[in-house]
């Protein structure tokens, strides 16, 4: 007999077929029973009748525990009512392991005991729609650049060294040593575009954040292209066509889960290229015309991307940042050196930064002052340092951060829920 995942059901109306998943839901009426099976790729109801089934059988239909595991076959028939077109009549059911008394039940859990649950939350409808919106965006981003010729590279987790500021690192033992978890796989990146011209890292990043806010994880995943010879109004273009491939991907692919998750699709129909491009100077200006009070030279916080980004109807890219709110490796503006050549990209809807970026320092000189500027160790970014000895070039690069990217398409308002097992300041279980 054929064993049939519920994403191929249709091609077996008709037939008796095997299924093998879990008991998500049950209920009975009468002589009839009803089993709602969950199998991975999708759930089917499960019409258990007293003439088709053993007595056993038939009883057991009324008792297995939620989340016990079976093998169950059928007749699968084309129904209209049921939420995938489809029912089993069943003939044979078949336990595999039988469940506890399950923790997690239709009632409102607070969210603490749902992560504290979160191996088991990820079994709800609304979890899965969440990792596969995930899937689907990491997948379209890599495609993106692979299909543009970029080559995927791999870049360290263990380093020597800090990339975005030295207050959020995570410190490890190494040896008799230390060393830090990266940060960023930007800087590995530059010297595989140095020698291999357009490349991506994809992988995870560590930040010992301090701040609880519904955007920061400790430890969440970037793809970051890194680009010879580009500038930062070609790596804006790049980013745009990324963000539009990835939208329309979900709307193609996530029109079940987009639903699902009650996201209005609107807004997200009009992420479509040209988005808005203002500079720093003119995001403060969004700001003072909405009566914030705002210092020219401060960083933009959660409140203030809000704010901005509620003022576009599409994602915006803000550049020219002043270069103290900004990394050291960021080449300074030759027109005006108060300023960095950074891009942030802020999503829309509020949603704030997703994307941030720019083009990079390649003067030798510059960057040793940078360097120095802030405070930064110079040993361990000798090997930096060479990238601008030894055919130094343009170059321009960016960091789209997935957990942002995902609770953004998907409309929900905290990251925790886009990362199968989220890493926060107080959670590291399970
Ligand atoms: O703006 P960030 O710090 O930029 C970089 O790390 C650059 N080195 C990237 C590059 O140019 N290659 O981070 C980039 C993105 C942010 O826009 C955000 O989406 C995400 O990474 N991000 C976080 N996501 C979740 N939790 C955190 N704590 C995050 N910090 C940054
Ligand atoms: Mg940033």
């Amino acid at each position: 007999m054929d064993w049939v995942t519920l994403d191929r059901i249709g091609q077996y109306t008709g037939t008796t077929v095997e299924l093998r998943g879990w008991v998500a839901n049950r209920r009975s009426s009468g002589r009839i029973r009803f089993l709602q099976l969950r199998d991975g790729p999708g759930t089917i109801q499960c019409v258990v009748l007293a003439d088709k089934v053993t007595p056993e059988e038939f009883e057991f239909a009324d008792k297995v525990p939620y989340e016990s595991s079976v093998i169950i076959r059928g007749e699968v028939r084309e129904d209209r009512r049921a939420p995938n077109g489809y029912e089993i009549t069943v003939t044979r059911l078949e336990l595999v392991s039988e469940a506890e008394p399950y923790p997690i039940s239709k009632k409102d859990h607070g969210v603490g005991f749902l992560m504290d649950h979160r191996h088991l939350w990820l079994r709800s409808s609304r979890q899965r729609a969440l990792l596969k919106l995930r899937a689907v965006i990491t997948r379209t981003a890599r495609a993106y650049f692979d299909e543009l010729g970029f080559i995927g590279i791999e870049a360290p987790i263990l380093t020597p060294t800090a990339c975005e500021g030295t207050t959020s690192l995570f410190k490890v033992g190494y040896f008799d040593d230390s060393a830090y978890l990266t940060q960023s796989g930007q800087l590995y990146g530059e010297a595989a575009a140095m020698a291999l011209g357009r490349i991506y890292v994809y992988g995870p990043t560590f930040r010992a954040e301090k701040s609880k806010t519904r955007r920061h994880l400790t430890e969440f995943w970037m793809i970051e292209p890194e680009m010879a010879f580009y500038d930062l109004a070609d790596t804006i273009d790049l980013a745009e066509g990324l963000v539009c491939r990835i939208v329309s991907a979900a709307l193609e692919e996530c029109r079940p889960e987009l639903s699902l998750l009650e996201r209005d699709i609107k807004p997200l129909e009009r992420v479509v290229a040209p988005f808005p491009r203002i500079t720093y100077a003119e995001a403060v200006e969004v700001l003072k015309n909405k009566g914030l009070e705002f210092a020219w030279g401060d960083d933009f916080g959660g409140d203030e991307e809000t704010v901005i980004s509620e003022a576009f109807d599409r994602p915006v890219f803000i550049t020219h940042y002043p270069a103290q709110v900004k990394a050291f490796y960021m080449k300074r503006d030759p027109a005006d050196p108060r300023l960095a050549l950074a891009v942030d990209m802020l999503a829309s809807e509020g949603y704030g930064e997703v994307i941030g970026g720019g083009q990079r320092e390649d003067s030798l000189e510059a960057l040793e002052k940078s360097i120095e500027a802030h405070e930064l160790d110079r040993g361990p970014l000798e090997w930096y340092l060479d990238l601008r000895r030894y055919g130094s070039v343009p170059h321009a690069g960016f960091g789209l951060g997935i957990e942002r990217t995902v609770a953004w398409i998907a409309g929900i308002h905290h990251v925790r829920e886009t990362i199968p097992f989220p890493r926060l300041m107080d959670r590291l279980y399970p």
